[in-house]
């Protein structure tokens, strides 16, 4: 008698199984997340049967001759940087981010650069139809690129249609979530769908050498969709992140095997599509006028590369009983933080104000060095003193209000030099080498300091 394929309950949400439905997912409490999936056997293509009884693995050492990943360049150099220096063959690339962002048009872009220097590049859009990929291909000047098109979301037929020819180089997947397998009774989107998709696909390009591109949706708390599983079965996580109101747009690796995971490639959306940025420095600085209190530029490190970026606080008197506190681009934690510091070591307070800060740009920050930036900020709104134009700052700030050094300061230092700054306040230990640039170094040992030179503090 045939083997009746098992039922389980999957939750949508982290992936968990359950052999009954519940309301309530046990592992991450989500609600209504369990959803009944057949579990019908390895995907399509992996070659493995049920029954299969193993055969011994031959161990290996540590030590071999294995070469440093070779890599190539995807043609565009923003995306190179933040997979560490090009794409790797064999390897794949998971980009999130939210709808109408600009994944599809960098990854037609990607494709077509790609196809122009004689690469073979194929493109699945499981989302539009081809004449809509074709319009945008129009509109972007790459119409006349040898990119292989096909609208398909049917895993076998994508399979069928890669192995027929020779190797692709580059294997774009827009989105896995609209992707399914026919053996498995899930609908498209589902853990296990994108679970079988991505396994299969997977191993198409480790085997064939192929750059494996895939689309993945964010949820509105911005994970990747339902499947965190795929994340840890990719090389390369990057988000594609950016406001929607703004032209930038921010590549950022969270996760990469083959490189640096901090790294962030900055583009500008423009009516050709996505443009590189090569100066982001230069654009996040852009429009700032710099003469109202409240507003400081931090110099900050995102991967290797130097960022300055402005950080604007507004302190107003509250009328509630509680204020508020509003953050956009930064850690409402540290803004906590930083207040009670200001607070309890400089006696600066802004009980009954409300505080908001922002960083420009849309830019997300995550550096603990952006404190001292912040920390002059939030004094210059209360005591309404506008700050040098001129200035920089950086520092990670200890609950003592001391002010700690941060990495890479002579980078920082180089970078506000380029871009005519004339003064930094930086961390008074660590190493700093300003020796050849016209900037007035200013050491802050603590908090207080800076406090005393914009606000009364005692
Ligand atoms: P798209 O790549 O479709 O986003 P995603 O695949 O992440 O959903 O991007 C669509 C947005 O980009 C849309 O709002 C229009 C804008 N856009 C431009 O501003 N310029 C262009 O040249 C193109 C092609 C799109
Ligand atoms: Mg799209």
């Amino acid at each position: 008698m045939a083997k009746l394929s098992k039922s389980l309950y999957v939750c949508q949400a982290c992936g968990a199984t359950a052999t009954r439905w519940a309301g309530k997912c046990a592992a991450c409490d989500g609600w209504n997340t369990l959803v009944e999936e057949t579990d019908a056997g390895p995907p399509p293509g992996s070659g493995v049967t049920r029954q299969s009884k193993g055969r011994i693995v031959k161990l290996e050492t540590l030590k071999g001759s294995t070469q440093e990943a070779p890599r190539f360049s995807s043609g565009i150099s923003e995306l190179d940087r933040v997979t560490g220096g090009g794409v790797v063959p064999g390897s794949t690339i998971l980009i999130g981010g939210e709808p109408g962002i600009g994944k599809s048009t960098l990854l037609l872009q990607v494709a077509a650069h790609l196809a122009r220097r004689g690469g073979k590049s194929i493109y699945f859009s499981g989302e539009e139809a081809v004449a809509q990929v074709r319009l945008r291909a129009e509109r972007l000047g790459l119409a006349d690129a040898q990119v292989g098109l096909a609208s398909e979301t049917n895993l076998s037929n994508i399979l069928a249609t890669l192995g027929d020819d020779r190797p692709a180089d580059l294997v774009i997947i827009d989105s896995i979530q609209t992707l399914w397998a026919d053996t498995l009774d899930a609908a498209p989107g589902t853990v296990s769908q994108v679970r079988a998709a991505a396994q299969a696909l997977i191993r198409y390009a480790k085997m064939a050498g192929s750059v494996l591109l895939l689309v993945g949706h964010v949820t509105k708390d911005g994970q990747i969709a339902g499947p965190k599983v795929i994340e840890h079965m990719v090389d390369t996580v990057l988000y594609f992140e950016g406001d929607r109101g703004l032209s930038y747009r921010i590549l950022r690796a969270v996760k990469n095997r083959f490189g640096p995971s901090d790294e962030i490639g900055v583009f500008e959306m423009v009516t050709g599509g996505l443009q590189e940025v090569a100066n982001p420095s230069e654009l996040f600085l852009g429009d700032r006028d710099g003469v109202s209190p409240g507003a400081a530029v931090f110099a900050g490190i995102e991967g290797t590369r130097p960022l300055l970026v402005e950080i604007q606080a507004l302190v107003a008197p509250s009328g509630l009983g509680t204020p508020r506190r509003a953050v956009v681009g930064w850690d409402s934690n540290r803004l906590a933080m930083l207040l009670a510091v200001l607070d309890a070591r400089c006696g600066v307070s802004f009980a009954g104000h409300d505080v908001y800060l922002n960083v420009a740009g849309g830019l997300k920050i995550t550096e603990p060095a952006a404190d001292l930036a912040a920390a002059a900020a939030l004094l210059s709104s209360i005591s309404g003193v506008a700050l040098p134009r001129d200035a920089v700052y950086f520092g990670e700030v200890s609950l003592s209000g001391a002010v700690r050094a941060a990495a890479m300061m002579t980078t920082r230092l180089k970078e506000a030099s380029k871009l005519g700054f004339g003064q930094a306040f930086l961390p008074e230990s660590g190493d700093a080498d300003a020796t050849g640039l016209k900037l007035s170094l200013s050491r802050v040992a603590h908090l207080k300091s800076l406090a005393g030179a914009t606000a009364p503090c005692d």
